[in-house]
């Protein structure tokens, strides 16, 4: 199996190789990927270093390609690149910009690919397949990049999206990375905790980014990381926002904005449940649940204290509902 994922890094690289190359040297390439991503704001020496591409409008100009340098079928299909059905030979990457993921020592594991048309009924972006070397749920887009400004500044910016991560960096916010538009699984939380205990998340100004925002906060909170959350303005994602201002714009923001994240829920509870007791019970619940994942009890008696304040209720009140939460648990 060893040589086999070997085998599959390579086939993966060439890929990448062949994508950027299409990219910046062929007609097409250049003609509607790359005034894509100019168009998108990204400099060449951004392009280059995330290693952006373009895969060609055609069935199988990758996969021909590839098998003619001498690159076995068996790999293409093992890391997806190539589809096989019956005895014909598909690219499964065709007419999209290419964004390879790679590991946190900077191998190819596979891709994103989107599309350039608004067409709402095609997929945006569509990914390499789970493989023996990709799996989603164990990587972090963005992370090789990332990962010394991430133990340098001791935090890690999180954000949703490809796009997401590379304006950011591009605007000189480099200790960034992307979950690629799910919540935080426990691999990917191991991925940052090596390298800082502070995970800032940048999440969409909107409702649906508030909400996932939320999900899988405590798994975070659980592996005794601090978790703050900066909401952009309405209508902003990461890539609009970083694209409008300068460095010290964002910066400024993010420390103005950026709030713990206990501390920003139990507030944003509050102003939903208003004077609804009903619903103030819920968010009490909500709130003990959040707070019971904290492995650090002097940490977690202060969350109680804030929290009791914020929600008008007594700490007496709160810390029986802890002690409640931690016999369930039991
Ligand atoms: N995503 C995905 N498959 C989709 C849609 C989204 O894998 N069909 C992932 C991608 O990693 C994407 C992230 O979820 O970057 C966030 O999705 P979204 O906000 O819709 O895309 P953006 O990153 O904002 O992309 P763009 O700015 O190009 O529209
Ligand atoms: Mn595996
Ligand atoms: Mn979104
Ligand atoms: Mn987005
Ligand atoms: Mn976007």
């Amino acid at each position: 199996l060893l040589n086999e994922k070997e085998s599959m890094f390579v086939v993966s690289e060439y890929a990448k190789k062949y994508f950027q190359d299409t990219l910046l040297y062929s007609e097409e390439g250049k003609a509607i990927g790359l005034s894509y991503f100019k168009e998108r704001g990204f400099t060449e020496q951004t392009i280059q270093e995330f290693g952006l591409g373009y895969s060609p409008d055609k069935w199988e100009a990758f996969t021909s390609d590839a098998l003619g340098k001498g690159y076995s079928l068996e790999y293409l299909e093992k890391t997806g690149l190539t589809i096989v059905k019956e005895d014909r030979k598909f690219d499964r990457f065709k007419g999209r910009v290419m964004f390879p993921i790679m590991s946190m020592s900077g191998r190819v594991l596979g891709f994103g690919g989107r599309i350039l048309t608004n067409d709402k009924k095609a997929a945006k972006y569509l990914n390499s397949p789970e493989s023996d070397i990709y799996h989603k749920s164990k990587i972090l887009y963005g992370i090789s990049h990332a990962k010394q400004e991430i133990a340098k500044k001791d935090n890690c910016f999180l954000v949703e999206g490809y796009t997401d991560v590379i304006q950011m960096y591009q605007a000189g916010i480099k200790n960034v990375v992307a979950s690629s538009g799910t919540a935080l699984t426990p691999d990917q939380i191991r991925l940052v905790n090596r390298l800082t205990k502070n995970i800032t998340m940048l999440y969409d100004g909107d409702a649906a980014g508030i909400r996932a925002s939320f999900r899988g906060v405590d798994l975070i909170l659980e592996a005794g990381m601090n978790v703050r959350v900066c909401p952009l303005p309405e209508g902003e994602d990461p890539d609009s926002f970083a694209r409008r201002y300068t460095l010290e714009q964002l910066e400024k923001y993010f420390a103005e904005n950026a709030t713990d994240f206990i501390r920003y829920k139990a507030n944003m509870l509050m102003d939903e449940a208003k004077n609804d007791p009903i619903k103030k019970a819920d968010l009490i619940r909500d709130m003990v649940l959040s707070i019971s994942k904290i492995p650090d009890h002097i940490q977690r008696e202060i969350y109680v204290q804030e929290c009791a304040r914020i929600m008008d209720i007594s700490e007496e009140v709160l810390f029986n509902s802890l002690a409640q939460q931690g016999r369930k648990e039991l």
